[in-house]
């Protein structure tokens, strides 16, 4: 019995692997490294669908047809946005997503990846009482969805910032949100049920809530002098720091170098003060969980630079777990075609503790 299944393999994937103890990810054959900053989110999510939808794509196709399929879900917008807007953005992503149909004439690992942004931005926009505004099919994710959100288009800088970024968290072997995905996948239940399900888990603060708090536990710390007592007060208490910690990776997790060179990048338009802040607040939480956990080995997670990054974007706090699911609905989706193909249902056991039946007199 493997409470939290740790070390349990449950599935057979070709889409990525994860070696915590050297700290590497690989995507569908290449090093995170080189695809990230280099290679356009529509031409990765390309890579790790090749061979199992009924379409192949090339990187400009599929922006194509995600372009087009930006203004079907924006069409599916209208009728739900003010239950949706009344609701916290994760929450209403969850709702807007489960308004699609796997029956829609389009793909639905192409709706449901398209409509995530769509989504976000008029989520978001409801918020301060702003109407969504329509997509521009001849945008990438990354730009359509800046600009949908702020309502101007975004700098060079800031596409290719926040595309590295939805490249960096695309898809990362099975952790619990794809997991998730493809339990459901496997009853057979379709594209869309199974993605709603993964954005389920990756809600939580455990897993793709942590970034809103990262920057909460920056501002509660506020300054330099804080960040010792502060951080060794959380741990005395038995608190979690967030954006540290991981249960596959030994070592830091490469996403985090990534993202710290992408939030260094923004430096100039962003606060360059907050970073190195967060670089101290960072090296002092390395130590002091070192010296507290001595048997565990915790580094620095994707969560904490995704936190700064997102927030160099001037991407409000609440909707960053949604901002996650912009990159790694493209991974559930390839996850979910590719154990529809396996086809065999996931279907663990459980010890039982409970009591038993009285025995009969
Ligand atoms: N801060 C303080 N202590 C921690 C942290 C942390 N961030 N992470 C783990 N620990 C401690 C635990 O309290 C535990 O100590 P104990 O044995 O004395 O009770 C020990 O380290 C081992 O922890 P586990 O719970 O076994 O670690 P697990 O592999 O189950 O959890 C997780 C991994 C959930 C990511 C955890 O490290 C955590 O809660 N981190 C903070 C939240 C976070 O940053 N989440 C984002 C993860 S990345 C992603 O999902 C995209």
């Amino acid at each position: 019995m493997s409470i939290g299944l740790d070390d349990v393999i449950a599935a057979q994937t070709i889409l990525s692997h994860v070696d915590g103890e050297r700290g590497r990810l690989i995507l569908r054959g290449f090093d995170l490294d080189a695809l990230a900053g280099i290679e356009a989110f529509e031409a990765v999510a390309a890579r790790l669908w090749a061979g199992f939808g009924p379409t192949e794509y090339t990187g400009a196709s599929l922006a194509t047809a995600l372009g087009e399929a930006r203004g079907v879900a924006f069409e599916r917008l209208q009728p739900l946005l003010r239950v949706a807007g009344a609701l916290t953005p994760v929450e209403g992503l969850r709702l807007l997503l489960s308004s699609l149909s796997d029956a829609a004439p389009i793909p639905p690992a192409v709706l449901v990846t398209a409509a995530v942004p769509v989504f976000v931005a008029a989520l978001a926009r409801a918020v301060t009482g702003r109407r969504p505004l329509p997509p521009d099919p001849a945008l990438g994710q990354a730009a359509d969805f800046l600009r949908m959100l702020r309502g101007v288009p975004a700098s060079d800088a800031h596409v290719r910032a926040l595309d590295t970024y939805l490249v960096t968290v695309i898809d990362h072997g099975l952790n619990a949100s794809t997991f998730t995905a493809r339990v459901i996948a496997s009853t057979r239940a379709g594209m869309i049920s199974s993605v709603v399900g993964g954005l389920c888990a990756l809600k939580g603060p455990l897993h793709g809530g942590a970034p809103g708090p990262v920057l909460d536990m920056l501002d509660a710390i506020g300054t330099p002098e804080n960040i010792e007592p502060w951080l060794e007060a959380r741990i005395r208490a038995g608190e979690r720091l967030m954006g540290f910690g991981h249960r596959i990776y030994r070592v830091r997790d490469p996403r985090a170098d990534v993202l710290k060179r992408v939030a260094a990048s923004l430096a100039g338009t962003a606060d360059g003060n907050r970073i190195r802040f967060a670089e101290s607040v960072e090296a002092a939480a390395l130590r002091l969980l070192a010296r507290a956990k001595p048997g565990h080995r915790l580094d620095t997670n994707v969560e904490f630079f995704t936190a700064l990054v997102l927030e160099a974007l001037d991407l409000p706090r609440a909707i960053f777990t949604s901002v996650f699911a912009l990159g790694r609905v493209a991974g559930w989706a390839a996850h979910v075609m590719e154990q529809e193909r396996e086809g065999r249902i996931i279907r663990p056991q459980s010890a039982y503790v409970g009591p038993w039946p009285k025995a009969a007199a």
